[in-house]
């Protein structure tokens, strides 16, 4: 009886230090209030809630995927993205995120930008949504059918995003200012699917389509 006992309390001993040494082992438990306050910098542009700012160029980031938003700071961090000739809003958007000191400090802005409110913007571009609904058949393979966004195929959410950054990301698919390095394996895969868009009224009307969806 006293042996069961024993070597039940050296299960429970041992079941417990597994545990303790599992929880060490995950991953790093964002801190959103380190975040909050490192957002102060990105706020300037991209706005208090992560809404956007087209005088600045600057894209709305709130209601973003995680996923998605990290994958972007690492590509500009380094280099894949924001170093193409004539990518003027790529570059500007560079050296921020190379001034964030370090993974924790990217899962910290990340999980306080996850706390924003998420409202659509305003409609800046005009076009022919029943055509474009027929041109983003393509997209929603990777983008999922309401352009919400497919982690499994790393096609980010496209509705509820500003639709003149829509419409400046494609063409900046088209001109090789995105999706050119060897490491953006992402970017790479949506360059030829830029291209299917052949001119600029294609371009508006697969946005309008996508404003619809919001
Ligand atoms: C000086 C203005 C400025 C500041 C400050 C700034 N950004 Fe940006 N950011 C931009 C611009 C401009 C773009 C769009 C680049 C482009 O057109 O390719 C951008 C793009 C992004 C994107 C890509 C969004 C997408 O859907 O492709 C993310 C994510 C981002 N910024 C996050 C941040 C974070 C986080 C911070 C703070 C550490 C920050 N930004 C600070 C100007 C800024
Ligand atoms: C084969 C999969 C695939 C298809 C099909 C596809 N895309 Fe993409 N798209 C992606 C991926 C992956 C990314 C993200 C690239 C990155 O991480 O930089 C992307 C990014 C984008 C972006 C940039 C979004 C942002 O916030 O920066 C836009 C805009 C876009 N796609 C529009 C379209 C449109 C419109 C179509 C249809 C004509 C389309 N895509 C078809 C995979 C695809």
């Amino acid at each position: 009886m006293l042996r069961v006992i024993v070597l039940r309390f050296f299960a429970f001993i041992l079941g417990t230090l597994l545990i303790t040494f599992s929880s060490l082992n995950v991953a790093y438990a964002a801190d959103v209030e380190a975040g909050k306050m490192a957002y102060a910098v990105c706020a300037a542009c991209h706005g208090a809630n992560g809404e956007g700012n087209v005088a600045l160029n600057s894209p709305k980031i709130a209601g973003q995927e995680p996923w998605y938003v990290r994958r972007q700071l690492e590509l500009f961090r380094s280099g894949a993205r924001g170093t193409a000739a004539g990518d003027i809003y790529g570059m500007q958007m560079r050296p921020m995120a190379m001034s964030i000191v370090d993974e924790a400090a990217i899962e910290n802005l990340i999980a306080y930008v996850q706390t924003l409110p998420v409202n659509p913007p305003a409609i800046t571009v005009e076009g022919d949504a029943a055509a474009g609904k027929v041109a983003y058949a393509v997209c929603a393979a990777c983008h999922g059918a309401n352009a919400e966004g497919l982690e499994q195929l790393g096609g980010p959410r496209l509705a509820g995003q500003e639709d003149w950054y829509l419409v400046r990301q494609i063409n900046n698919f088209k001109l090789g200012r995105r999706g050119y390095h060897a490491s953006d394996i992402f970017g790479a895969q949506m360059k030829p699917m830029a291209s299917i868009l052949v001119d600029d009224q294609a371009i508006n009307n697969v946005t309008a389509y996508i404003n619809s969806l919001r």
